[in-house]
């Protein structure tokens, strides 16, 4: 044990995200297929002195991200100084940023993530999967599925998880935007548009066409019911959504709770041939493409 630790994490995509209502936690009921992607953000942990946590950012976003208590990933170390009293423990983290900030793609979650598996190793608290997957749920509804990674179904507030089979290797392009969406304003307009949401349910099509490795049929089947209060927010991801679409791929999405928005290709010439028709698109800040599945938060050795 060296006390230095390179823990990486994936960002996520919703491939299919159905909403259900409000509940009186304050979270919605959700049906959503997790994708984990090769886009992933860099957390380097090291051994601090007693009691002592410090957080430092690199990369884009990082100068407007917090670093004190607020932020997700000092409160992830947290929770594991309580849940296996290692209050004598202490951690400096420094989170190079990939992952775009607000962007829909659960970066906080990750980091967060991340930090859970640092501080297992560095802190030496012997949890299981199961315990981190525990102590992750208490963090967000993204967190655990920022530690399984793969291809997954989630459900409840999107913490309950269960793998799903997708074959083949998935080829995306994404579209980061101008500016963020804050997540609760993005379901609060879901809200206001969708007045009676039904239970919500992950279409079998897509299920098939992941089991059977068929990338056009997975295009086919994105859907995100968090889509259109997206748009109503930020109506110039019409124009991004659409440009995407006339490049060639075969399907588009918003992601998440937006506004990045996902493009699916069946190789990674094809990707990046969409990356090149998005880069010169006005409402586009900035392309990038990833893979997916990948694992979820783990140590770099
Ligand atoms: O769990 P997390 O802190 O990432 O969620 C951020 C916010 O997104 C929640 O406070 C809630 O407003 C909204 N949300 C929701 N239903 C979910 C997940 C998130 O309403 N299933």
């Amino acid at each position: 044990m060296t006390g230095q630790l390179h823990v990486r994490v994936p960002a996520k995509v919703n491939l299919s995200l159905k909403v259900g209502p409000a509940r009186a936690d304050g979270y919605h009921e959700l049906a959503t297929v997790f994708q984990a992607l090769s886009l992933v953000d860099d957390v380097q942990a090291e051994l601090a002195p007693a009691g002592e946590l410090h957080l430092a950012f690199r990369g884009e976003g990082a100068a407007f991200l917090p670093t004190d208590d607020t932020n997700l990933a000092i409160r992830a170390a947290r929770a594991m100084m309580e849940r296996f009293d290692r209050h004598d423990a202490g951690l400096d983290l420094v989170i190079r940023k990939n992952i775009p900030v607000a962007g829909g793609m659960a970066g906080g979650s990750a980091d967060a993530a991340a930090v859970l598996v640092a501080c297992n190793e560095l802190w030496d608290c012997g949890a299981s999967s199961d315990d981190l997957a525990g102590v992750a749920a208490t963090l967000g509804a993204d967190v655990p599925f920022a530690l399984m990674g793969g291809t997954a179904l989630g459900t409840s507030r999107g913490d309950r998880l269960k793998a799903v089979e997708a074959r083949g290797e998935y080829h995306w392009t994404l579209a980061l935007a101008h500016t963020g969406l804050s997540t609760p304003a993005v379901f609060s307009r879901f809200d206001e548009i969708v007045s009676a949401p039904a239970d919500p349910e992950v279409g079998e099509d897509l299920l098939a066409a992941l089991a059977s490795g068929d990338v056009r049929a997975v295009g086919d089947a994105l859907t995100n019911d968090l889509q259109d209060p997206c748009l109503d927010m930020q109506p110039e991801l019409a124009a991004t959504l659409e440009a995407g679409r006339g490049a060639g791929a075969l399907g588009s999405v918003v992601s998440g709770s937006g506004p990045t928005c996902a493009f699916l290709s069946a190789s990674e010439q094809e990707a990046q041939r969409v990356a090149d028709a998005l880069a010169s698109v006005r409402s586009v800040h900035a392309v990038r493409t990833a893979h997916g599945p990948v694992q979820g938060a783990a140590v770099v050795r």
